[in-house]
């Protein structure tokens, strides 16, 4: 979240608003099952394993996302991650291992990993030593025997250096970012690969194990739950268990000085981590936490995850929060829009996650209305209050452009089209299939895809299928058209 705040105007209307009830559906709270075998059942439907390679193929570079197509790879699918990291902010070296245990949907003689920087020591496939080259962020396997299609394979790298803050096409860093006290980690969209190997893509979902070693007296705060804490000369080992299927640029492990505090939420754990410096300014959103997200659970469905939390950090040159999964990242104390518009992200972005880029109005535009939401909640503003102030903006302002379904190059992902157009086009949507579909609407696109993929088409079937009316038109003038949309 950045730069979408709504100025003070709108967030301080308050009193006269009618209070819109947001469907209070609530329901018993369960805490949710990790569904079963979230990756391997995509391969149920597939031919089984070839009998012989025959013809092993080398696994392409990228999955050809339209932004980044070199990210992620081709000829496997991860289901878990587990990684072991230790991290000394004097030296600022990293050093790592992963144990990637993935299926091969391809025979294989080769195939990548995405990993930038750092020196690979050494890397072994089904526990046989393979050999391994080194190609800007493709690191490139060849395993000692070819690999078939339909069977699993369990990868390890050991690796070691200084990380090195990945720069994104807008300008912005992202990966494993150095603090005055530690690392804020986070890799929205391609980050990732600044700190392990992987698959970087937000298809490949899989399930981690995180285990950070800091010297005493600091602390890592990583995805799911805290497994285990346990120090021995002079070194504490963090070990977190993130369960639920996760795409790479949500996973975590920023660390430094942090105060935790460990509740229950939701039903399930809450691990709120907040940088010293940082605790007086974050306690009054931080308040909001609980009611935040039982009031997105009312209104969306179960929160997804077995965990929630936040991780406050003092990490000013990023200059952005991000969703990571069960604790976002905040690079300083955020206000209970910036953390609403994180946990929201939850349900729409962490469980319900774009297949490509361009698509990121699906987890901006529905974060930002979340706010909105929020703001309603809470008897500040309204939707229509919001979307008003935007609607009275000229035709040349930088809200309009470019539209949020089509970013078009991948340096204006992040831009307020992207947040505020985007959460405009579902409030003129509300307008036009009224509360009852529109709520069904957004909970059907929650519960119906959580722990997946989606893309905009599918949104619009759905918006159609259960408001009864053609939306293709409606659609297409606000999420695609330039300048200003009929508002
Ligand atoms: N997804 C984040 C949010 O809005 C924002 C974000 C992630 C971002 N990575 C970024 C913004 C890189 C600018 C640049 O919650
Ligand atoms: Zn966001």
């Amino acid at each position: 979240m950045r730069g979408t705040r709504l100025p003070a105007t709108i967030l301080g209307v308050g009193g006269a608003m009618l209070a819109l009830a947001a469907p209070a559906l609530a329901r018993p709270r369960l805490i949710p099952a990790p569904p079963h075998r979230p990756a391997l059942h995509r391969f149920l439907g597939r031919p089984g394993p070839s009998p012989w390679p025959v013809r092993p193929q080398i696994g392409a570079p990228g999955l050809g996302d339209p932004f980044f197509p070199l990210a992620g790879n081709g000829g496997y699918d991860v289901l878990h991650y587990g990684l072991r990291l230790a991290y000394d902010p004097a030296t600022g070296v990293l050093d790592g291992s992963a144990d990637i245990a993935a299926v091969a949907t391809s025979d294989l003689s080769r195939f990548d990993l995405d990993l930038s920087g750092f020196t690979v020591g050494a890397v072994s496939v089904d526990g046989r030593p393979a050999s391994f080259t080194r190609d800007g962020q493709e690191l490139q396997i060849t395993p000692a025997r070819p690999l078939r299609r339909g069977l699993p394979l369990l990868v390890s790298v050991s690796y070691s250096g200084a990380p090195t803050p990945i720069t994104d096409p807008d300008g912005s860093i992202e990966g494993w970012v150095p603090t005055t006290d530690g690392a804020f980690v986070v890799g929205e969209p391609q980050g990732a690969p600044g700190w392990f190997p992987c698959n970087d893509n937000p298809r490949d979902k899989a399930t981690y194990d995180i285990s950070v070693t800091v010297p005493d007296g600091l602390t890592a705060v990583s995805n799911g739950v805290l497994r285990s804490q346990r120090s021995s000369r002079g070194r504490t080992t963090f070990a977190w268990h993130e369960a639920f299927p996760m795409a790479t640029y949500l996973a975590t492990a920023t660390l430094g000085h942090f105060e935790v505090a460990q509740a229950t939420v939701a039903g399930v754990p809450s691990y709120v981590a907040v940088d010293p410096s940082q605790a007086a300014d974050a306690a009054p959103a931080l308040a909001e936490l609980p009611d935040i997200v039982s009031y997105f659970s009312s209104v969306y469905g179960p929160y997804p995850f077995d965990a929630v939390g936040a991780i406050v950090d003092d990490a000013p040159d990023v200059g952005y929060a991000l969703e990571s999964q069960t604790k976002p990242n905040f690079d300083r104390a955020p206000d209970e829009f910036t953390l609403a518009h994180e946990l929201s992200h939850q349900w729409f972005g962490d469980a319900v996650t774009l297949t490509t880029w361009p698509d990121i109005w699906l987890h901006e535009g529905f974060a930002t209305y979340s706010e909105w939401l929020w703001g309603d909640h809470t008897g500040q503003f309204t939707p229509q209050d919001a979307y008003d102030y935007y609607a009275s903006l000229p035709a040349d302002d930088p809200v309009w452009d470019p539209p949020a379904g089509n970013p078009g190059t991948p340096d204006a992902l992040f831009s307020d089209s992207v947040y505020i157009r985007g959460a405009m086009t579902l409030q003129a949507l509300r307008v036009k299939v009224g509360d009852p579909a529109f709520f069904r609407i957004l909970r059907r696109w929650y519960l119906g895809n959580r722990y997946g993929n989606v893309t905009t088409p599918q949104f619009i079937a759905l918006a159609q299928r259960e408001s009864g009316q053609n939306l293709g038109a409606f659609f297409n003038a606000w999420l695609y058209q330039e300048g200003k949309p009929p508002v």
